[in-house]
């Protein structure tokens, strides 16, 4: 058995020169969506494969018709399990930038917090995976387990590239469980282990009226104005009970089992925890549903946003040509996104009236949610190592938001994924001022050790 208490020693000693290196990682602004920023994806790709490497890996950077996947993999522990560490080093775009305190890519320690673009999702996570990993290697041990790793450059666009990159190396990538840390604890001094993701689905919907926005005196009274038009269809989109009015939305999703409502409410009333975090006067959301239920279990239709007609200063007395609207959904096992898009599109059509022009489009192929089962060898190694690493047994709970790739994982590699999250759900997140607590980021990298020496103690 390794000597783990020499590596944590190690990570102790070590403190200081992790942080300069996440400060470093964290200047790159690798930002998927943005075009002019793809040098900065692959420099964030780069610094990945070249930290692997110093630590004596041999990193692969694959190129994809978009951004870079890093992999490598150190696979000496014959007999024993292997894990492969999915992390995504690709940030969300820091906009607005005068909400920032300090500057998005100017990582700034302030009260333990490191703030920065990525700092939480997923940089100073996927991180604290390779340092664990070099702590072993580094006080001359080998890995207790077989350890893949695969880090991509595209997770805030969908993963497009991803998913066949690993049908085409599914052998390569085979694996006992999949180790994700892109999620959250439950709270300050509670860690979680997420057993399910949300899946998700986009789309872009245009109405045009006029072929130029017209003078609303000459013209209005006569013709139909886009916005209010994609006003009303907007308000179509949901019932009186907070449903989603699309015909046979809800046909496929898998109710939420007797234990899952029961371990919720084990959790505490979210009500007045949602209300905090996110200062709204008051809660809104599907009937018979409590707010942790309606946020990890229940699918929903968001409109992201939503344009037209003049928005600069003053007034301008125009029937504006077009109006538009950003839809996204998030999605519950077992509905299909495929399946979903017809539907919203048959029933976007419908409601659409004759007074415009629609342009429907799927704008986000997205990907299906995902559950995990509860009670595998690996999900018991992960809370022993959560014990220890965090001083606390961790809470089973489910997450909202997507991590499109999960899926892939489970159908492709046949893989449950282990979602160790080390952020917190304030962390602001695709927000202004995003931060990850430096403790935390300590704590993720010695529990990501112990994980190895756990799993490696399981049977498998
Ligand atoms: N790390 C997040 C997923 C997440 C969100 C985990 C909230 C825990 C709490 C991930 O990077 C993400 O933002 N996913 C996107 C995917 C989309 C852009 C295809 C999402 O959920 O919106
Ligand atoms: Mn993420
Ligand atoms: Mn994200």
């Amino acid at each position: 058995m390794s000597d783990t208490r020499g590596v944590v020693k190690y990570i102790e000693e070590n403190k200081e020169e992790y942080l300069e290196a996440l400060r470093e990682f964290l200047s790159i602004p690798s930002v998927s969506t943005q075009s002019d920023r793809k040098k900065d994806v692959a420099a964030a790709a780069a610094f990945v494969a070249r930290r692997l490497r110093a630590m004596g890996l041999k990193a692969m950077v694959h190129k994809t018709a978009k951004h870079p996947i890093v992999t490598a993999e150190y696979l000496k522990a014959e007999g024993k399990p292997t894990a492969l560490v999915y992390g995504h080093f690709d940030v969300q775009p820091p906009e607005p930038l005068e909400k920032w305190t300090s500057p998005p890519f100017e990582p700034t320690v302030r009260a333990g917090k490191i703030y920065a673009r990525g700092a939480s999702d997923d940089k100073g996570q996927m991180f604290t995976h390779i340092l664990a990993a070099e702590a072993y290697l580094k006080t001359g041990q080998e890995l207790p387990i077989n350890l893949k790793f695969l880090f991509e450059g595209e997770e805030e666009i969908g993963s497009p590239n991803l998913v066949p990159f690993i049908r085409q190396h599914k052998k390569d990538l085979a694996a006992d469980y999949v180790v994700i840390s892109d999620t959250a604890q439950f709270d300050r001094n509670l860690p979680a282990i997420n057993y399910g993701l949300r899946g998700i689905t986009g789309f872009e919907i245009t109405l045009t009226g006029p072929n130029r926005d017209l003078h609303s005196g000459s013209y209005g009274g006569a013709i139909a104005n886009p916005i209010h038009v994609l006003a009303e269809m907007v308000a179509k989109m949901h019932d009186k009970r907070g449903r989603v009015a699309v015909p046979g939305f809800y046909k496929d999703v898998l109710p939420l089992q007797a234990w899952e409502r029961k371990a919720f409410k084990a959790l505490g009333d979210g009500d007045p925890v949602v209300l905090k975090q996110t200062g709204s006067p008051n809660l809104y959301g599907e009937k018979g549903f409590s707010s942790y239920e309606r946020k990890w279990a229940r699918p929903t239709l968001e409109v992201n946003g939503i344009g037209g007609g003049y928005q600069g200063e003053g007034g301008k007395t125009v029937i504006p040509s077009t109006a538009f609207a950003k839809v996204t959904m998030r999605l519950v096992p077992n509905q299909d996104p495929k399946k979903i898009q017809k539907k919203f599109k048959k029933f976007v059509q419908d409601i659409c009236p004759d007074t415009v022009r629609l342009t429907f489009e799927v704008s986000e192929q997205g990907a299906g949610a995902v559950l995990v089962n509860t009670d595998s060898e690996g999900m018991s190694a992960a809370k022993r190592a959560i014990k220890r690493g965090f001083g606390k047994e961790p809470v089973l709970v489910r997450e909202g938001g997507s991590i499109p790739v999960v899926l892939a994982f489970k159908q492709i590699l046949k893989c449950d994924s282990l979602l160790l999250g080390w952020g917190l759900l304030d962390d602001n997140i695709h927000s202004p001022n995003e931060k990850f607590s430096v403790r935390d980021f300590y704590r993720g990298i010695k529990t990501s050790a112990l994980f190895m020496e756990e799993l490696a103690a399981s049977k498998s």
